[in-house]
């Protein structure tokens, strides 16, 4: 791998963290991945999980991972041997499979173990891709792993699940955003707060919003994703939920998302 620290991947990469499990973090990677796919940019999504359901969720089955996202990071595989399409044009994927439970402990003793994912995603073949927007789906914690994504990417992206003690982990998640930024990526924004599984007819979930929107003021996207039974059915086929049921709400509301942080990047 020669990765070169000096050269500026054209693509923004954005993280999307929260140390909490199932707040929709791999749903938000790939539907809003798959809805930018669909307004015609070229995406990748980088499954930093060991769970791997952002891999299997876009029909990757664990047996066809023959390199994944653990090679990319500790073995030095080339991006053209890690990159899978999916089967929606412009959305690709670097899988991750259950070895990827074990890299926390194997980074420790690399001298560059922030930085692995860094250099990975800066390796020159990557212009061939033309991506426009990396997405990387972080496993549930703030490890190794998720510094390794924070340390690569240009923005964090957060979603919080629209429930009692969604706001909880925020300190220390800013926490460690600010110490990477201290040491590691000074640049490093922060993206935004998406709401996720939001049901409006539930006055926790509009605590919780109006709750966030104070605190978090123009962080918090204005887009708010509903529960949609669609979206959690939609992994079970192998598919983001804009191809398997383009008309739901959550499809509407991921495209709606994926609008309003385009215009934000155009606005800023
Ligand atoms: N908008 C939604 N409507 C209905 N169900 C949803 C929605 N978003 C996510 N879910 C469901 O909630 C569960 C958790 O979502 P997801 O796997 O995206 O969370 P996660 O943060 O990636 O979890 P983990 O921390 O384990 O990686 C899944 O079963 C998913 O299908
Ligand atoms: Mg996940």
């Amino acid at each position: 791998m020669h990765a070169d620290p000096t050269r500026a991947p054209s693509a923004r990469i954005i993280a999307v963290v929260n140390q909490k499990g199932g707040v929709g973090k791999t749903t938000t990677a790939i539907n809003l991945g798959a809805a930018l796919a669909e307004d015609g940019f070229n995406v990748l999504i980088v499954d930093l999980d060991p769970q791997g359901n952002a891999s299997t969720g876009l029909g990757i089955a664990p047996e066809s991972r023959q390199l994944s996202s653990y090679d990319l990071l500790l073995d030095e595989a080339e991006l053209a041997d890690v990159i899978y399409p999916s089967q929606l044009e412009g959305l690709w994927i670097t899988p991750a499979t259950a070895d990827l439970s074990s890299a926390d402990i194997e980074m420790v003793a690399n001298e560059k173990r922030s930085f692995l994912l860094y250099d990975a995603l800066r390796q020159p073949a990557i212009d061939r891709y033309a991506f426009d927007y990396v997405l990387i789906d972080c496993p549930p914690s703030l490890s190794l792993l998720t510094v390794n994504a924070m340390v690569a990417a240009h923005s964090v992206l957060v979603p919080l699940q629209s429930e009692f003690f969604a706001l909880e982990g925020l300190s220390q998640l800013m926490l460690t955003i600010r110490e990477v930024r201290q040491v590691a990526n000074p640049d490093l924004r922060i993206e935004g707060v998406v709401l996720t599984m939001y049901d409006g007819r539930n006055r926790l979930a509009q605590q919780v919003e109006s709750d966030s929107r104070e605190t978090l003021g123009d962080l918090v996207f204005k887009t708010v994703i509903p529960r949609n039974v669609r979206v959690s059915e939609a992994p079970s086929y192998a598919q983001s939920v804009l191809t398997y049921d383009s008309g739901s709400k959550g499809s509407l509301a991921y495209r709606a998302l994926a609008e309003e942080l385009v215009r934000r990047h155009h606005e800023s």
